[in-house]
């Protein structure tokens, strides 16, 4: 058989759209969005190391942490791209972290970065709301992964704390994460340890059980049996 360039490239372009839009997610938006709802979730994140997460990437900003890890003390990471994909939320993706023109609502790490990016899930969630405030109807909680929220979290947070050489993460990449188990054996990542830290992650409020069915968390009875009552704002 020949072999037609031109053919075969208009085939590798196809291919290539097909992939994209199989693999399209969507945009990542900002905590606004979310906050304007989840408002005591939103309190509690920013108090949180992942909400200051830029902060340490300024100049003598954790100093000794840095010196420790190789890093230059008095220089300024905040737009340096082997640094910012994991102090900012949706780095990369279409409507993530700009390091030229910054969003105050991408800096650090924020609600898309774990929940996945929110444009299309952010809509299921308002209009879930209103039908089961209006005749109490629930919506399964598996349309919410369609429209791209991750519900797992673990391999979120694994892409960010276990992306290091000779990790024990296989889809490690760079840039890497200068802060490993070898710098210091306080850098070594246990999810299920991690996910409960109160210093990182935000408090847990009451949910009226709007989504229902599978994929649930496994920890999220856990969670919910101590969460206290929500202070919900609404979108404008
Ligand atoms: C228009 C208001 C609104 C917006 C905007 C919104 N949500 Fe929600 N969200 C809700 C409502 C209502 C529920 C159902 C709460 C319940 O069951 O009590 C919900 C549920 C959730 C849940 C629990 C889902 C489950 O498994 O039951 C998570 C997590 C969540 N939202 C995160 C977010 C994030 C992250 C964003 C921003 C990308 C966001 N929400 C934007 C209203 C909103
Ligand atoms: C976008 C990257 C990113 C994601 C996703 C992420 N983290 Fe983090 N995490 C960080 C960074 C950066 C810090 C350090 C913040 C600082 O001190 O400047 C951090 C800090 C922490 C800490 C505090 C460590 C300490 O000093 O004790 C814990 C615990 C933690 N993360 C757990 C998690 C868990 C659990 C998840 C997933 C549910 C997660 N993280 C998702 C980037 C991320
Ligand atoms: C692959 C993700 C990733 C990249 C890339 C990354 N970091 Fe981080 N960084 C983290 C995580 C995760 C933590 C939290 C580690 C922990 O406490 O367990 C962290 C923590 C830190 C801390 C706090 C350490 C401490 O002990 O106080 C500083 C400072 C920091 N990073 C600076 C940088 C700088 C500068 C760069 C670029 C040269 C960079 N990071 C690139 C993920 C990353
Ligand atoms: C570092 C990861 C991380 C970040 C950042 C994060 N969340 Fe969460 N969130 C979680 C985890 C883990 C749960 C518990 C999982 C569950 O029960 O579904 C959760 C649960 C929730 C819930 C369900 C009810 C509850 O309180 O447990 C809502 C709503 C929510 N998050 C909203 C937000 C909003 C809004 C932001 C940003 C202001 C945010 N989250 C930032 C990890 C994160």
């Amino acid at each position: 058989m020949t072999l037609d360039p031109l053919r075969a490239l208009a085939a590798l372009v196809l291919l290539g759209g097909l992939v994209a839009a199989a693999g399209a997610e969507p945009n990542y938006e900002g905590r606004k969005k979310c906050g304007s709802c989840h408002r005591s979730q939103l309190e509690s994140w920013e108090k949180t190391a992942h909400a200051m997460a830029m902060d340490s990437l300024a100049p003598q900003a954790r100093a000794e942490a840095k010196k420790k890890a190789g890093l230059d003390p008095a220089k300024d990471y905040r737009q340096d791209p082997d640094c910012v994909g994991c102090h900012s939320t949706g780095f990369g993706h279409e409507g993530g972290f700009e390091p030229k023109d910054p969003s105050k609502y991408l800096v650090g790490v924020g609600c898309e970065s774990c929940h996945g990016p929110g444009a299309e899930y952010r809509l299921l969630h308002r209009k879930a709301g209103q039908a089961f405030e209006k005749n109490g109807r629930t919506m399964a909680r598996q349309q919410l992964v369609e429209a791209g929220q991750d519900l797992q979290f673990q391999e979120r947070c694994n892409a960010c704390h276990l992306n290091y050489a000779g990790s024990p993460w296989a889809k490690a990449s760079k840039p890497y994460t200068p802060f490993t188990p070898k710098v210091d054996p306080k850098y070594a990542f246990d999810f299920a340890k991690a996910v409960r830290s109160d210093k990182a992650m935000h408090a847990h409020f009451k949910l009226d059980g709007v989504f229902s069915g599978p994929p649930l968390p496994s920890f999220r009875d856990e969670f919910q049996s101590g969460a206290k009552p929500a202070a919900r704002g609404s979108e404008d």
